[in-house]
This record gives C-alpha cells, structure tokens and sequence, in this order.
C-alpha cells in the first residue's frame, strides 16, 4: 500500500503518552501522591491525535475528560502505569513520558485504615518506585523517547544530566517555580533539551506548548524528511 505522509502528519504512528501523578496506597483511604494535574499529558495526547496518531493515554488518577480520539489507559500507582506503558510501547513509534510519577511508595500499604487511636502513623518506609522513563529509553532502539524534567531549581543543568542518564532522545525542561508554569497551570514556559541544541520556548498555553513538542516528534521520527 502506498500512502503519503503530509509534513507535520503522524498518521500510521503509534505514540504512548504517560499523564497525571500516580497514588502510592498507604491504606484504603490514604495515598501518597504530587500536585501535578494532568493537563500538559493531556493536551499532548490530543495534539498527537490531531494530527493522526493512534494514541494509547496512560493516565494517573486526574479530573480531566478523556480527550477525543484517544484511547485511555486509566491506572493508579506507578506499578501499574510502567506495567501498561510497557504493552502499549511493545508495539509503538515513540512514547512520550509526562506524567508526574511518584518517586516512593509505602513499602507496605495496610489492608485496612488506620486508626489513629489504635495504630498512630508516625513513621512510612518507603521503597523507590521504578523509573518509567528510564526504563523504557534503554530497550527503545530506534524508538523516539521523550521525557519532562519538573525542576525548581538549576533547570537546564538538571535536565541535561537527565537527558543523559536516561538516555532518551529530548528533555522537555519545567520551571515549576514559577507562577505561569507550575503544577495546575494553563500555561507552561519550558526549553526542549536535546543532545546538541536547547530551544527556550515563551510561555504559552499547554496546548500550543504540545503543538511544538509534536513538531519536534514529527522531525526525530522523520529526520530526513525535506
Ligand atoms: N519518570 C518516570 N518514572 C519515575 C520518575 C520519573 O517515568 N519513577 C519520568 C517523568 O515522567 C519525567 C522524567 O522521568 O518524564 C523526569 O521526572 P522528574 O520527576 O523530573 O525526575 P526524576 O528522575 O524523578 O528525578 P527528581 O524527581 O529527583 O528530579
Ligand atoms: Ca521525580
């Protein structure tokens, strides 16, 4: 079958895309998590259909609806979200990973809530969670990875060491120190790292800041391309 591909077109592409935090269970009714939103995975799951990619959508627990076209993966701890962002990168192009995973985990969630008379928290061993991103930048072979970098402080420098011990492909870097692109907000003001140029985006909203990341996915699945 002979098919065109438009400049800018990812039809025939499947991307994975991790969004939202994940909750770590201390108990039923307790979790461990982070304030991310979920809105930046998001609108990268959108802009990608948009242009005619089949889009799995890992997704942590978030207060957003499904984006249309999208085939959403709901999970809840960052077992899971490695578990079916693996399968869904099994068969895919590229993955691009935003979502804000939980670093640690109880190392023991309780079968039942805790009472606070009877079993007091003071104290939650934690074990480390698996790193998604790095896991899958080492068994990509030619397959785009892209990773964000959330960093308050030294972001650029930051996000090259992560680009590197991660080895993936491009480094999506975040201030979210600053009022216009922390966790929560409609906008994001970020710089794309890659292994020999860094591009310092304006601040905009995250659905123009997804249009650019797909661009740039566009040109690292398609090099060549005049
Ligand atoms: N990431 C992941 N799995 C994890 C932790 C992070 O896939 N267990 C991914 C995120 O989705 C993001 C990138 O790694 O694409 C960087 O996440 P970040 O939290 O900024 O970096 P960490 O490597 O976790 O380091 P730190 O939190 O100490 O800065
Ligand atoms: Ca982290």
């Amino acid at each position: 079958l002979y098919r065109i591909r438009a400049r800018g077109d990812l039809a025939g592409r499947r991307i994975v895309i991790t969004a939202g935090p994940t909750h770590e269970p201390v108990d039923p009714v307790r979790y461990l998590s982070n304030a991310s939103s979920g809105k930046m995975g998001y609108a990268i799951a959108a802009a990608a259909a948009a242009h005619g990619a089949h889009v799995t959508l890992v997704s942590g627990p978030v207060s957003l609806p499904e984006p249309a076209g999208v085939g959403v993966i709901h999970v809840t701890t960052a077992a899971q979200m490695l578990e079916a962002t693996q399968d869904a990168f099994a068969t895919a192009d590229a993955a691009i990973l935003a979502a804000a995973v939980s670093d640690y985990r109880p190392e023991q969630a309780a079968d039942h809530k805790l009472k606070k008379a009877a079993e007091p928290i003071d104290n939650i061993a934690l074990a480390e969670n698996p790193d998604i991103l790095a896991t899958l930048s080492q068994s990509r072979g030619s397959r785009v990875v892209i990773g964000f970098a959330a960093e308050t402080d030294n972001v650029l420098e930051n996000a090259r060491k992560k680009l590197a011990t991660k080895g993936c492909d491009l480094i999506v870097a975040n201030d979210v120190s600053r009022d216009d692109s922390t966790f929560g907000s409609d906008t994001n003001r970020v710089t794309l790292v890659g292994p020999h140029d860094e591009t310092e985006l304006d601040c905009m909203p995250k659905e123009q800041v997804a249009e650019k990341i797909i661009e740039r996915l566009h040109d690292l699945l398609e090099p060549d391309e005049p």
